[in-house]
């Protein structure tokens, strides 16, 4: 069914970003609904955003043409996400106290569902303390607050107030939206990406992983309400709104992160493509050219998820494999070996499936079941993990 975004705008210089934010959430496939603060529609006149969603952009509470039912009622009963993009230092107090006395504050304080505060204003009025204590307490309340980004402000100041990038609101709002938060509570760690093996400063071993599947599953993770880590290899993919990112380089240093954040989770993935071997001497210097052939001593490098598999608690584990042959036998000895409650075997060969790609196709073991998933996108793919691991 599709669901219905309301977006409250207050008047910030950022209100020009909520009329992108409104055509890319259209976009996609959400209704949008508007209200604005009388003060907004200086910046920017109720119209656009009204052109674009087709609805009456509503910014006064007796406005005599609006239909005749109490709307800051019906539209709160209406809308599944509000969303306050930009929301000024006013309108955090206002809302973080109760005060409503305009359309925009009088539906938030009406509206029960999910609601997002998404600050932009000069960084000395975000660092102080009324205004910090405002958003603890809308914290406090249930509301999700995207932190403005660091960046040159519109009064030349450079610091933190920044309205958060488009792409970060619209995920906030996709996180806000599913239910049920199957995973709230729970602390889930995720790797991903490749791990990279140092030869000399110019050259590396690694491996095709882009790190998508993993920072897929960090990603669901968070939606369905986790606190959650990612231990992620060097990659090109931003890091995924509201999880905490530890990033490494090899696979000791991989193994390193994991051993401190381990003892405290819930559940594991291990969706990274760990390195089997580094080199032993990496050299501090270039290596020259001598000769016509060089070779390169290569050592074992620690099994990541067998150490988790031996010293597994409370946890539940599950490991990935990737395989070219005999699939589901490897795949059956890893998940035996490394003594995981869960395995995601995807195979190179399938169409569709493993690196880059992002899409995957993928069979799940688990100790008394097998599993052929069909070809699905790994953001599919990961809520599907997910839920199968809350299940065991
Ligand atoms: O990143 P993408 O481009 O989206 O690609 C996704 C993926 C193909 C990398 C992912 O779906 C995947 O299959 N990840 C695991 C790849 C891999 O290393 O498989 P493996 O069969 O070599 O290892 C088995 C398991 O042991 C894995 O969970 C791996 O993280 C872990 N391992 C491996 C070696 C090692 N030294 N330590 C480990 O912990």
């Amino acid at each position: 069914m599709q669901k219905c975004v309301l977006l409250g705008v207050s008047s910030s210089i950022a209100v020009y970003k909520a009329v992108q934010l409104t055509s890319d959430l259209l976009k996609k496939g959400y209704d949008v609904e508007v209200t604005m603060t009388e003060n907004a529609t200086k910046f920017v006149a109720p119209l656009t955003f009204s052109t674009l969603t087709k609805h009456n952009t509503i910014y006064q509470t007796f406005d005599e043409h609006t239909e005749y039912d109490i709307h800051h009622i019906s539209l709160a009963k209406k809308v599944d996400v509000f969303i306050v993009a930009p929301a000024t230092a006013n309108v955090i107090s206002k809302l973080a106290n109760g005060i409503a006395d305009d359309f925009l504050t009088t539906t938030f304080l009406a509206f029960k569902g999910p609601k997002i505060i998404a600050p932009a204003m000069n960084t000395a009025m975000y660092d102080n303390p009324i205004i910090q204590d405002n958003i603890a307490k809308l914290k406090e309340y249930g509301c999700m607050i995207v932190e403005p980004e660091v960046g040159l402000l519109a009064c030349k100041d450079e610091g933190r107030g920044k309205l958060a990038a488009i792409d970060t609101l619209i995920a906030a709002i996709e996180a806000a939206l599913i239910e049920p938060k199957t995973l709230k509570g729970k602390k889930v760690v995720v790797t991903a990406g490749p791990t990279i093996e140092k030869i000399d400063p110019v050259r590396f071993i690694s491996n095709h992983s882009s790190g998508k599947m993993g920072y897929a599953i960090a990603k669901a993770a968070f939606e369905l309400g986790a606190e959650v880590t990612l231990v992620s290899g060097p990659t090109s993919l931003k890091h995924p709104y509201g999880v905490k990112t530890i990033s490494v380089s090899s696979a000791n240093e991989m193994l390193e992160a994991m051993k401190k954040v381990y003892p405290d989770s819930d559940y594991v993935i291990m969706a990274a493509a760990v390195a089997d071997y580094r080199i032993e001497d990496p050299s501090d210097i270039k290596i020259k050219k001598s000769g016509d052939d060089m070779s390169l001593h290569l050592v074992r490098n620690p099994d990541i998820l067998a150490y988790l598999g031996e010293n597994k608690k409370r946890q539940k584990l599950c490991g990935f494999a990737m395989e070219t042959n005999d699939v589901i036998e490897n795949a059956r000895v890893k998940f035996l070996h490394k003594n995981c409650d869960m395995l995601v075997v995807n195979d190179l060969n399938e169409k569709g499936a493993g690196f880059k790609v992002d899409t995957n196709i993928v069979s799940i073991i688990t100790a008394d079941n097998i599993e052929k998933m069909p070809l699905m996108s790994k953001d599919e793919l990961a809520m599907a993990i997910l839920r199968k691991l809350g299940e065991l």
